[in-house]
């Protein structure tokens, strides 16, 4: 059972940083795609905070569709080598794709994802993330709209969990080293 009063160590965005990025990122977006036709995909299940959030701001019509993907090998760290675990039910050609995720941490899960949704022949291939961790990075990754950048330590909540908890947080913050053992 994970305990939010001890488990957490400081808070790195409240709620109120979240909804303020947000509006940005919206108001970009609306300019950016305005008379165009908008495909939100989101990555489950750490994107369907933002997901949620950034596409209830949006004045453009979109429709949304998700996709869970899960990186081979062990542990918290991403492999690179990905799994559909759930594929999009749309299809994807002609349409403006616009990737949805919580964080960019090695880059190696988007880095797969844009180049998978690239060969499916759509208009275009963009990413909204809220966090990314710029120490983190193993590959180049291109996000057009972008949160905040955080340094590299673990966080949780807003959708992101360790062992599939914290996730309903509103805001984000490091683990203490004693809940994974550091
Ligand atoms: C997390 C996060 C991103 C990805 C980023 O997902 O939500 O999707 O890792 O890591 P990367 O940049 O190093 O590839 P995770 O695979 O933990 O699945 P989840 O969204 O279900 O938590
Ligand atoms: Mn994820
Ligand atoms: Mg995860």
């Amino acid at each position: 059972q994970s305990d939010v009063g001890t488990d957490l160590e400081k808070i790195l965005l409240s709620e109120e940083d979240i909804g303020k990025k947000l509006d940005e990122m919206a108001a970009k977006i609306d300019e950016d795609y305005a008379g165009r036709d908008l495909l939100l995909v989101g990555v489950l299940k750490g994107a369907v905070m933002v997901m949620a959030d950034l596409s209830r701001r949006l004045h453009h019509p979109i429709t949304m569709d998700w996709m869970a993907v899960s990186s081979y090998g062990s542990g918290t760290k991403s492999s690179g080598v990905v799994r559909i675990l759930k594929d999009l039910d749309s299809d994807l050609s002609g349409r403006n794709v616009l990737i949805v995720e919580d964080i960019i941490d090695s880059g190696l899960t988007l880095s797969w994802l844009v180049s998978n949704l690239k060969s499916r022949g759509p208009a275009s291939v963009e990413i909204a993330a809220m966090l990314r961790k710029p120490d983190a990075a193993q590959t180049d990754v291109t996000v057009k709209y972008l949160g905040h950048d955080i340094p590299n330590e673990f966080v949780v909540g807003y959708g992101l969990d360790y062992a599939e908890n914290y996730r309903n947080l509103p805001f984000v913050a490091t683990l203490a080293p004693h809940v994974y053992g550091g």
